[in-house]
């Protein structure tokens, strides 16, 4: 368990939302007061941010922390395909034990934190009847529970109607303490199997109480619906803010003209979205000749119907992705990049979708920068959000109820170079666009 701190100040920040100068005061865990030139209180520690960011944590609303850690176990994945990853994992399935499946988690977990990252919703694979995932996951939870947040998904990687006995599973996943429903519908046997999937799922989350986050349509065939289907439960049973469809690729290939529509359906549903940019970009597009389609889905387009999307991580170091550190503004930046979201109001929207956006997903309480929120945040060696993704900038301190959990030196080098400042600064502040004067 951390320990309750004292006052801790910290002084001179940078908001996401702009505003400069500002002190936070953090009291028995939470803020207490926010604003300029706040006094300091008998006996806290202050701290300088002089003028850096702070915002609130990181959060990844899709991960896979059962996998996470594993690459080159059995082998690695040649194909670069979502297929043969699906089939390694089934590999290395029998071959996990509760101990290492935890040992690699819990090391992710120090590497998310040491990131700013505190609050991660992760996938644990049912197709298992020993759900040996399930037990070291929901070990691992109780073990960080004091300084991340981990939110479990009930997943069935093999097909919830597909793998025997998986729905059994799942179901005992549930009873176990798993907090949300997950499922696979395009991975299911037919088009048919997948849509009943989807409407048994649904049920379920309303017959339980429980969110739902369903991996949906991830193929770049334009033909895989799941996602409307989805949208219609979500209406139909009233799960409007607590079901989201994962990853939803098949959205770039669809024709435009559906997609329109799909787009609005999404919206009046009340179903969040969650694109994955490192992993899509990557598995997507693999039989195609050139052009190669990019294979995330329609980020701008559903942010700007009002859906709430959020880029998740989706994997580190897996049977699906080599790669990976735990970085959200790594994830930011490839979604930036993807979507083509470069102006500066794009930018502050892919910073919201690693923060905020996935925080309201996971329905996180006592999130955010205002008084009465837990006193949790990181300091960015950034002056803005965009500027934070530029240069995916250090955690230099990182804070979860007050109390400080990781720091980071700046990231500074020497120059050598004759007549020229010894210190390199990447900093460097996009001027404010000219207004046009009255006339
Ligand atoms: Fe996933």
């Amino acid at each position: 368990m951390l320990k309750t701190p004292r006052d801790l100040l910290i002084r001179h920040a940078t908001l996401p939302d702009g505003r400069c100068g500002i002190d936070l005061l953090a009291r028995d865990g939470y803020f207490a007061a926010i604003g300029p030139a706040l006094p300091a209180p008998e006996g806290a520690e202050v701290l300088d941010a002089d003028g850096w960011l702070f915002s609130p944590p990181f959060v990844d609303a899709h991960f896979h922390l059962d996998s996470t850690l594993s690459h080159g176990l059995p082998r690695t994945n040649d194909s670069g395909t979502l297929l043969e990853g699906i089939r390694l994992w089934g590999e290395l399935k029998p071959l996990l034990t509760e101990e290492a499946v935890a040992e690699r988690a819990l090391a992710y977990c120090d590497w998310a934190v040491a990131r700013g990252l505190l609050a991660i919703r992760t996938h644990v694979d049912v197709c298992d009847e020993r759900l040996l995932a399930v037990r070291a996951l929901l070990e691992v939870k109780r073990r960080v529970a004091s300084y991340l947040t981990l939110q479990l998904v009930a997943f069935p990687q093999d097909g919830l109607l597909r793998s025997a006995g998986a729905e059994a599973q799942l179901k005992r996943a549930l009873d176990l303490g798993v907090d949300v429903i997950g499922g696979i519908p395009h991975h299911e046997r037919s088009a048919a199997e997948g849509a009943e999937s989807v409407r048994r799922l649904a049920e379920l989350a309303a017959e339980r109480g429980l969110m739902l986050d369903l991996h949906c349509d991830e193929t770049d065939d334009p033909a895989s619906r799941h996602v409307e289907t989805l949208a219609l439960h979500t209406q139909r049973l009233g799960l409007q803010g607590r079901a989201t469809g994962s990853h939803l690729t098949s959205m770039h290939s669809m024709d435009n003209a559906y997609a329109a529509k799909l787009v609005a359906l999404i919206a009046d549903s009340g179903l969040n979205a969650i694109a994955n940019p490192l992993i899509n970009i990557t598995l997507q597009g693999r039989y195609d000749s050139y052009p190669k389609r990019r294979g995330m889905t329609r980020v701008p387009e559903l942010m700007d119907a009002g859906v709430t999307v959020a880029f998740g991580h989706d994997c580190v170091m897996d049977p699906w992705y080599a790669l990976g550190s735990a970085d959200m503004l790594e994830v930011a930046s490839m979604g930036l990049h993807v979507a083509q979201m470069t102006s500066q109001a794009a930018q502050q929207r892919c910073f919201e979708a690693v923060t905020t956006n996935p925080a309201r997903i996971l329905g996180l309480q006592g999130y955010g920068l205002e008084v009465g929120c837990r006193a949790d945040g990181v300091l960015l060696q950034a002056r803005s959000p965009q500027e934070a993704l530029r240069l995916r900038a250090q955690r230099l301190l990182v804070l979860r109820g007050g109390q400080v959990l990781s720091r980071m030196v700046p990231a500074a080098a020497q120059l050598c170079l004759p007549g020229r400042p010894q210190v390199v600064d990447f900093t460097r502040q996009t001027p404010a666009t000219p207004q046009t004067p009255p006339r």
